[in-house]
């Protein structure tokens, strides 16, 4: 059965959405136009008119029909020790616990050096779609002798890109059988340095499209990256000694719970957002594309045809915890929002890298951080513990408490050892009557 609209659905059921010309209202006369709408009052429209340090003419150039900006907090992992040199990483997340869980994990292996990461080159391939060949075999045939006159067509693209070093690097031909008829995939790998790279090899493909059906004579529709960049890796490793855990049985519990989610897809998934919870922070304080990274990760956790886990964990011969973590991380330093937004450039400045393949290996190791942070609670003493104290804050404020009533309502339904709602609720009305 079909759900009925409901509460403001049901309101804004009676009114039109079709409002010609929207984009091309200032953004005040869009506020009006939606308070109009969905019936927001003075103090709304000015929430939302406050996009803070996101300046509001950027705000306005950066998507369309903007209205507002959403901010999200930004938490600073510490303990970080990366290849050597210690790390203050930025996070913007939503979620209470994630920061607190890199700190802790990387407190944990601090002393013993941290984390050690690795990159490939920052290799992106983008996709042509050719069709309707009688002949796949020779249309394939027929790309790859093209190979030295694709690079030249993908190279004068982007002539910049070739200056800092970049540019076309190979070529794939594959032949895919689908619902369709076979299908010729001409992948072009075109390395982007610095940036992530998705302007510049869909520019290239769409470029190269129309040579690929002349040499064919097949039909091209697709154009476009693939984000399963799986030559653009990044790795970390780490090892987090037992008697720093908490002694063997520790140990024990996480490889068991990697083990686990080596073999059953269920749970690989949210051993996966575990990981993600630390990379898409990273990915999203420093105004990279978290839907690519997310995408590319869960694609390369199904690389072998079924769903597995990213990161790892074994017990070395000398009984402690080594972790590793591989995953394509197509992060950029140039271009897009990370150069355009201040926060993001803010958050690029105080990780101090040179390279995006140095920032890529640190969000690999903030990622497998965030992994035996989680892994450990939950093969220890759950992870509600360690939840409990902020989400008790986020009840209070949900309840409607304020300035030093957060605390009080929390520390209360803490001790109380039942954080819910309707507590915290209860807990607010008590605090307000004994005030009163
Ligand atoms: C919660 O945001 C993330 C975890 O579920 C990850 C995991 O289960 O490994 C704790």
């Amino acid at each position: 059965m079909e759900e009925a609209p409901h509460g403001a659905g049901a309101a804004n059921a009676r009114r039109s959405a079709r409002i010609p010309g929207f984009h091309r209202m200032s953004m005040a006369e869009r506020r009006a136009a939606l308070a109009a709408f969905a019936g927001l009052g003075d103090d709304d429209v000015a929430r939302l008119a406050e996009t803070g340090a996101l300046p509001a003419d950027l705000t306005e150039r950066m998507i369309e029909n903007a209205v507002g900006a959403m901010p999200v907090p930004i938490g600073i992992a510490t303990n970080l020790r990366i290849d050597g040199i210690d790390r203050l990483v930025p996070m913007a997340t939503e979620e209470s616990s994630v920061v607190a869980a890199v700190c802790n994990a990387a407190r944990l292996n601090y002393d013993d050096g941290g984390f050690t990461t690795s990159a490939t080159q920052s290799l992106m391939i983008a996709q042509i779609q050719l069709v309707g060949v009688s002949d796949p075999l020779g249309a394939r045939l027929a790309i790859l002798e093209n190979r030295a006159r694709i690079a030249e067509i993908c190279n004068a693209c982007d002539p910049v890109l070739v200056r800092h070093g970049g540019g076309f690097t190979d070529l794939d031909v594959r032949i895919i059988e689908s619902r369709s008829g076979p299908m010729v995939i001409s992948h072009i790998i075109i390395d982007t340095r610095d940036a992530m790279g998705a302007n510049a090899v869909n520019t290239m493909a769409e470029t190269l499209a129309p040579h690929i059906a002349g040499w064919t004579g097949g039909r091209v529709y697709l154009r476009i990256l693939s984000n399963l960049a799986d030559r653009r890796l990044a790795r970390a490793r780490a090892v987090w000694r037992a008697q720093a855990l908490g002694g063997p049985d520790v140990v024990a519990g996480i490889v068991q719970a990697s083990h686990f989610a080596e073999a059953d897809p269920y749970r690989a998934a949210t051993h996966n957002k575990g990981v993600m919870n630390g990379v898409g922070a990273c990915v999203l304080a420093t105004g990279n594309d978290t839907r690519a990274i997310e995408a590319g990760a869960h694609a390369y956790a199904a690389r072998n045809g079924r769903y597995a886990s990213l990161a790892r964990f074994e017990e070395n011969a000398a009984g402690d915890l080594v972790g590793t973590l591989e995953m394509p991380l197509a992060v950029g330093l140039v271009g897009g929002a990370t150069r355009v937004h201040p926060v993001a450039r803010l958050c690029v400045a105080i990780l101090g890298v040179e390279s995006a393949r140095e920032m890529a290996r640190i969000f690999c190791a903030i990622g497998l951080a965030q992994s035996f942070a989680a892994l450990k609670a939950l093969a220890t003493d759950g992870i509600q513990k360690g939840h409990m104290g902020l989400h008790a804050q986020n009840l209070a404020m949900m309840a409607g408490a304020v300035g030093a009533e957060i605390d009080a309502v929390a520390g209360a339904l803490v001790a109380s050892g039942s954080v819910r709602m309707d507590r915290a609720e209860a807990e607010l009305a008590r605090l307000r009557g004994k005030g009163a």
